[in-house]
C-alpha cells in the first residue's frame, strides 16, 4: 500500500503530478469523459503499473493521450480524413486508431505490440494542463479496478484505487460521463466502442456511414471489451418498466425509479449520471438486501448507444 495524495489542479498540484509521472508513478486525472489512470506512455514499467493497479486480467492496448494534433502526428500516421476528424472533434471524446510510427517511442505494452495506436486529445483543462506540464504522451485507461464501474469523481477513484496509486488530481465531476468513442481508421472507418461522441456526428463529418462494432461480427470489437464489464455487485435487469420484488429501480424519462438517469429523458444527462447511478443503486441494494438492479429502457440513439453498450456489459452473465 502507498499513500495516495489528492492534488489540487493548481500549479503546485500539476507540477507534483508531472514529477510523479516522470518518475514512473501513476496519477489519476479528470478528463471530460471519465477519470483516467495516467502513466508515462513511453515507460513500460509505468504502463505495467497501470495494469497492476487496475488488476486487469489481460494486457489490452491503452489509449494514449496527447496535448494536440502536432504531438499526435509524431506518434501515428494521419490520413487527410483523420486530420479532418481531429481538427473537428479534438479536444474531445473521440479516440482515433491509426498506424503507429516506428520511431514514436511508445512502450510496447501500451499498444499491446500492435502496429496501431489509439490516440486522443481530452477536452478538460486539467488534463490538458497535465499533458503540457509532463510534456509527453500519457497512457490512461479509466481509473477503476478492472471490471468495475468507471469513475467520474476523484472520490470514485480513491474508492477503487486508493492505496495503489501515487496521486489523484481532483478536478471535480466529469461532464460527459462515458468513455470516448473509439474510431478505427485502419481500414474503412469503424467504431470499435460507442462513447461520448455520437456515431451520427462522426458520420455527418465524414459524409458517409461508418461500420459499428456490433454490425461486424467477423471483426473483434476493441480488444478488452470484456462481456461482463462495468459490473455492480447486484445483478442487473434491463428494459424494465416496473421494479419487481428485491430490485432497486433506475428510472429514465417517464419510467420512475428509486433514482433516475434523467427525469426529462435526456440521453446526454443520462450518460453523465450513468456510472454514479449504478454505484448509488448498488449501495442501495446492499442496504436493502436487494439482489438486483432494474434499469428502464434507454432509446438507442446518440449517447443512448454508449449507455446501452455499458448496461449490457453490466447485465452480462458473470463467469
Ligand atoms: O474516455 C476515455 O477514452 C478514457 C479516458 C480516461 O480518456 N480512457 C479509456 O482508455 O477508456 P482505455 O485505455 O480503457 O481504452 C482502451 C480501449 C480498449 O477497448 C482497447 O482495446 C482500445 O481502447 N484500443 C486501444 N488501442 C487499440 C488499438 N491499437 N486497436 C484497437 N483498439 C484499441
Ligand atoms: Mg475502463
Amino acid at each position: 500500500m502507498i499513500q495516495t495524495a489528492t492534488l489540487a489542479p493548481d500549479d503546485i498540484g500539476l507540477a507534483a503530478a508531472a514529477a510523479t509521472l516522470r518518475a514512473g508513478g501513476l496519477v489519476a486525472f479528470p478528463t471530460e469523459t471519465v477519470y483516467g489512470l495516467g502513466g508515462d506512455a513511453g515507460d513500460d514499467m509505468a504502463v505495467a503499473r497501470i495494469f497492476d493497479a487496475k488488476g486487469r486480467p489481460r494486457f489490452n492496448p491503452l489509449i494514449v493521450h496527447v496535448a494536440g494534433v502536432a504531438q499526435a502526428e509524431q506518434i501515428a500516421v494521419f490520413t487527410p480524413a483523420a486530420r479532418d476528424l481531429a481538427r473537428r472533434f479534438w479536444p474531445g471524446p473521440l479516440t482515433l486508431v491509426l498506424p503507429l510510427r516506428a520511431a514514436a517511442g511508445l512502450s510496447h505494452l501500451v499498444t499491446a505490440d500492435l502496429p496501431s495506436v489509439a490516440l486522443r486529445v481530452p477536452a478538460h483543462p486539467v488534463a490538458l494542463a497535465l499533458l503540457r506540464a509532463f510534456g509527453g504522451p500519457i497512457a490512461a485507461p479509466s481509473a477503476n479496478p478492472s471490471g468495475r464501474i468507471s469513475p467520474t469523481t476523484a472520490a470514485h477513484v480513491l474508492e477503487g484505487l486508493g492505496g495503489k496509486i501515487a496521486a489523484v488530481l481532483d478536478g471535480g465531476p466529469c461532464a460527459v460521463g462515458v468513455e470516448s468513442t473509439i474510431l478505427s481508421l485502419l481500414d474503412a472507418p469503424q467504431i470499435l466502442r460507442q462513447g461520448g461522441l455520437a456515431q451520427e456526428q462522426i458520420e455527418a463529418a465524414l459524409g458517409a456511414a461508418v461500420l459499428a462494432g456490433h454490425d461486424t461480427s467477423a471483426r473483434p470489437v476493441a480488444p478488452g471489451q470484456l462481456a461482463s464489464h462495468y459490473a455492480p455487485n447486484a445483478g442487473v435487469r434491463l428494459n424494465a418498466t416496473l421494479a419487481e420484488q428485491g430490485e432497486v429501480m433506475i428510472g429514465f424519462g417517464p419510467v420512475q425509479g428509486d433514482l433516475t438517469l434523467s427525469p426529462s429523458g435526456d440521453v446526454v444527462q443520462a450518460a453523465a449520471n450513468l456510472f454514479s447511478s449504478l454505484r448509488a443503486a448498488d449501495v442501495l441494494a446492499s442496504q436493502r438486501g436487494a439482489s438486483r438492479i432494474a434499469v428502464a429502457p434507454i432509446p438507442n440513439i446518440g449517447l443512448g448507444r454508449a449507455i446501452n453498450d455499458r448496461l449490457s456489459r453490466a447485465a452480462a452473465p458473470r463467469s
